[in-house]
């Protein structure tokens, strides 16, 4: 396979992205094909910078608008300083979170709405898609119990926490999984959503369209 694969991963906090992004990474380099991993926010060196203002609850202040600009300045530079030049060096790109999560949280979460957020995206992303984005998507409660049970453990390692998005009432995460839905019955094409089951499950349907999409 010589052409690049933008591969994004969406859902709520704590649905257990990362470690499906894990095992499908560990998965491809068994294959011998070359990928490479990233996330959202963060992923370069200014974008921990930036990660570190958005998620530490210290930053009660931050205004949604604010906070929408600073999760497109990580993206921007996450685009030129990772994607776009792994996507030209023919690797896959497994990405946990993208515009979606913009688009969910800050446009549907914090009720900036879905157009200044594709506005924007237009703007700063220069309108990169991914080609493929699997939507993971337990239920909302157990997906927060799983993120403020990780989160208190970041906090007792490093001293901070990252904790802002976590005290969010039950509401706002029900706005987020509404525009979730949303997008994926506006993408059907590029979204695909998987079902609940363990990890093993989940990791299975991931391989077959992988398998059936990607690796074509
Ligand atoms: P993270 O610890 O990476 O959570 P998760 O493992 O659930 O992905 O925290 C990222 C938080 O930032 C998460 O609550 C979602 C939020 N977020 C946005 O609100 N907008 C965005 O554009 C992105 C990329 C993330």
């Amino acid at each position: 396979m010589s052409k690049g694969f933008f591969l994004t991963f969406e859902g709520l906090d704590g649905t257990g992205k990362s470690t499906q992004i894990k095992y499908l990474a560990a998965w491809l380099k068994q294959q011998e094909v070359p990928v490479t991993v990233t996330r959202q926010p963060g992923g370069t060196a200014i974008g921990d910078g930036i990660r570190a203002l958005l998620l530490d609850s210290k930053n009660h202040k931050l205004s949604p608008m604010t906070e929408l600009g600073l999760m497109f300045s990580d993206r921007a530079q996450a685009i030129d300083e990772v994607i776009k030049p792994a996507i030209a060096a023919g690797q896959i790109v497994l990405c946990d979170r993208f515009t979606d999560s913009s688009e969910a949280y800050q446009g549907g979460g914090r009720r900036l709405g879905s157009e200044l957020v594709l506005d924007m995206h237009r703007v700063m992303c220069s309108g990169l898609q991914p080609d493929l984005t699997f939507l993971l998507q337990p239920a909302a409660a157990e997906a927060l119990c799983r993120a403020r049970s990780r989160n208190e453990r970041v906090q007792s390692k490093t001293g901070t926490d990252e904790n802002r998005f976590e005290s969010e009432q039950d509401a706002f995460y029900e706005r987020v999984a509404a525009k979730y839905e949303e997008i994926a019955a506006r993408e059907p094409g590029r979204v695909v959503k998987l079902g609940a089951g363990s990890i093993e499950e989940i990791h299975a349907q991931i391989l077959a369209v992988v398998q059936e999409r990607v690796l074509r």
